[in-house]
């Protein structure tokens, strides 16, 4: 049996807003993620999606329940050990390609190893070998203003994946993409998953990607349905 990577017990997350009232945004949500596959959560607009992602990417905390990474609670531990969880285990890819305008494919790739205090002489390989499983190594030394959307996000991919980590977590990462981009990128994560065993969730409310999911939760008003 696969391994399970991250599990949910009962999570639920209220958000307090400024009239005093509470939305529900995720409501005994219970997911589990296999290591080495790729999984989409898919749901309307204001279903949960980002909510859930956060909260599974340590970068927000349950109101109730609780997160486990590798069979460990993730969700009651110090800042500084969630911290490095998300720097040394995870990564992320989000809807608006953040890269630096003034820095090359290759350039944006390495820096990234460099915060992430990846050694020096084993940078430049990295970068080049990244670039090269999005296949981007005819691009390396373009600027994003020079790349279509696709391929800046490719980068963004490959930016993402440099330091090794466990899990990628993805929130919309097709969002400003057209169709057949789109459908490029998730077989890319596809491809990633089976030649490197990565594990990938990503959120989307495009149908047409869902085929090539191993694993798909659908949210509906903070709920997972079936
Ligand atoms: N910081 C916040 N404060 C108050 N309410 C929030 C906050 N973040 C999210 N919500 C609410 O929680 C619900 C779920 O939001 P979430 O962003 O998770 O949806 P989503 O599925 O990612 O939507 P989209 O597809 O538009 O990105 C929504 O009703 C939203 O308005
Ligand atoms: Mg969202």
């Amino acid at each position: 049996m696969a391994e399970i990577i991250i599990s949910t017990k009962e999570l639920c997350r209220d958000f307090k807003i400024g009239d005093g009232s509470v939305v529900r945004a995720l409501k005994n949500v219970n997911v589990e993620i296999e290591k080495g596959s790729l999984t989409i959560l898919r749901g309307r607009s204001g279903s949960g999606k980002t909510t859930l992602t956060n909260i599974l990417g340590a970068l927000d905390k349950p109101t109730k329940g609780k997160v486990f990474f590798k069979g460990d609670v993730i969700t009651d531990i110090s800042e500084k050990k969630r911290d490095d969880l998300r720097r040394y285990q995870m990564a992320f890819v989000f809807q608006s390609i953040a890269l630096i305008s003034s820095m090359t494919a290759y350039e944006n790739v390495e820096f990234g190893l460099r915060l992430a205090k990846y050694p020096y002489d084993l940078r430049d390989k990295r970068t080049r070998e990244v670039l090269a499983n999005v296949g981007l190594e005819k691009r390396m030394f373009h600027r994003p203003g020079e790349l279509s959307g696709g391929e800046q996000q490719r980068v963004a991919i490959a930016r993402a994946i440099a330091h090794n980590p466990l899990v990628v977590f993805a929130d919309e990462p097709t969002a400003e993409l057209d169709t057949a981009t789109s459908l490029y990128i998730v077989k890319l994560f596809k491809e990633l998953v089976a030649r490197f065993g990565m594990t990938i969730i990503m959120t989307t409310h495009d149908p047409s990607m869902i085929d090539i999911a191993d694993k798909v939760y659908t949210l509906e008003d903070g709920e997972i349905v079936e």
